[in-house]
């Protein structure tokens, strides 16, 4: 095996698309990597066992206590030699038994025990996909197990639907697992300051105005960024437990103080935190009594920390901010990009319920200073968050152009 060719466990359950594998065997093969098969017990009604041993050049199993294990038993051999675990096409049954933890045959068991990196690339009919189960799955196989998605697109299903539920293409499928190796050091060296969450302006001891922000988003990018190799430092309404470091802050003021603090020496800000513009002008020290007439809080503004940073960063350091519309997405965004003097801002419409606060998908357009444009259509924001940092790796490397010439 040559240095860059990988141990490859496939994963493959009972799904129509399961077919598709032959051909992405045969792609990783011809890129050198050692592709071994693990049938779930009823993809075996689906895919050719003898056909996938030819292909692969490997045994294939699906037993737990299959005899050809060698000193280990046989989860823990495949979960041990496995540089990468691909389970394609996966059914909404495996996301539930992965996503609970459950052990019940060779493939569940091989996931809980490797520690090798997960892609998951689902197959499913258009309702058990959008069912809020196989929903909550996925966010959890993503967010609290760190498996990355890729995930089923729109399109003429084998049950006779239409809809989300069609497997990737074997190319994008061959794309996420062999590029996402690539990532991993794309942002070693720089220092990275995210922002997340909504921010909450106190009014009494008990009651403060805040936003729909989930924190989400912001999350992701830092989760990203870190997993490309960066120093992340994440200012956060949203109290989370991250291998990297995560400040805890409530108001606009105190998320400014920490931002200007965290930023002279950080290469980049991505402000995905919805900031509040106001704060009430004054703070009760006691809860507000219910009285019979209306109560009236009178708001001030609050600073808006990206304009801030965007008048005093350097030409080395970079500025991302967000902007969420109602209306004239473009726009407006692009007249925040010009006034905040930042390199790129990230536009979405928050009027599509399927997208933005609290849901794991966001569709963004992304503007930057110099006039490029790009539309990322609906995705996990996981997906969108790579996309974000990727561009972000691409600015420091024009930068490093721009200064050798
Ligand atoms: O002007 P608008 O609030 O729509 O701009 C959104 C962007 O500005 C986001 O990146 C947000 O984090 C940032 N912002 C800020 N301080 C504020 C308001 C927004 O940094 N007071």
């Amino acid at each position: 095996m040559s240095n860059n060719s990988k141990n490859i466990v496939l994963g493959i359950c009972a799904g129509i698309a399961a077919y598709r594998m032959y051909d992405l065997i045969n792609e990783l093969k011809k890129l050198n990597h050692n592709v071994t098969v693990v049938l779930t017990h009823d993809a075996k009604n689906f895919v050719n066992e003898l056909t996938l041993k030819v292909l692969s050049s490997n045994n294939v199993y699906s037993d737990m206590f299959d005899p050809k294990a060698q000193s280990k038993p046989m989860h823990i051999e495949l979960a041990d030699k496995a540089d990468i675990v691909l389970v394609a096409p996966a059914t909404a049954d495996f996301v539930a038994k992965a996503a609970g933890g459950i052990c019940d045959e060779l493939l569940t068991s091989i996931l809980i025990a490797t520690k090798a990196k997960v892609y998951v690339a689902p197959a499913m009919n258009v309702n058990m996909w959008n069912h809020f189960t196989t929903q909550k799955n996925v966010e959890t196989l993503v967010t609290k197990l760190g498996y990355t998605m890729i995930p089923p697109e729109d399109g003429d299903l084998a049950c006779g639907y239409s809809g989300i539920g069609h497997i990737a293409s074997n190319e994008k499928i061959l794309n996420v697992i062999l590029h996402k190796d690539s990532e991993a050091g794309l942002l070693s060296g720089k220092k990275v300051l995210i922002t997340a969450g909504g921010t909450r302006e106190q009014i009494d001891p008990v009651r403060y105005i805040g936003n729909k922000s989930s924190g989400k988003m912001g999350i992701a990018i830092a989760d990203v960024a870190y997993d490309m190799g960066a120093e992340v430092v994440l200012v956060t309404t949203t109290p989370c437990d991250r291998p990297y470091q995560v400040i805890e802050v409530e108001a606009a003021q105190e998320m400014q103080e920490v931002v200007e603090a965290e930023f002279d020496n950080s290469d980049a800000l991505i402000m995905a935190a919805a900031v509040s513009d106001f704060r009430p002008m004054v703070v009760s020290k006691q809860k507000i009594k219910k009285k019979n007439e209306d109560v009236t809080i009178e708001l001030t503004r609050n600073p808006d920390i990206l304009e801030i940073i965007g008048r005093i960063k350097k030409d080395h350091q970079i500025v991302i901010g967000f902007s969420a519309e109602s209306e004239n997405l473009e726009k407006n965004a692009k007249e925040k990009l010009v006034k905040k003097k930042i390199d790129m801002i990230i536009a979405n419409d928050i009027t599509n319920k399927d997208i933005g606060f609290s849901s794991d998908n966001n569709s963004v357009i992304l503007l930057t200073k110099d006039g490029g444009k790009e539309t990322l259509p609906r995705q996990p924001k996981v997906q969108i968050a790579r996309y974000i940092c990727n561009k972000l790796a691409e600015m420091f490397n024009n930068i490093k152009e721009t200064r050798k010439v």
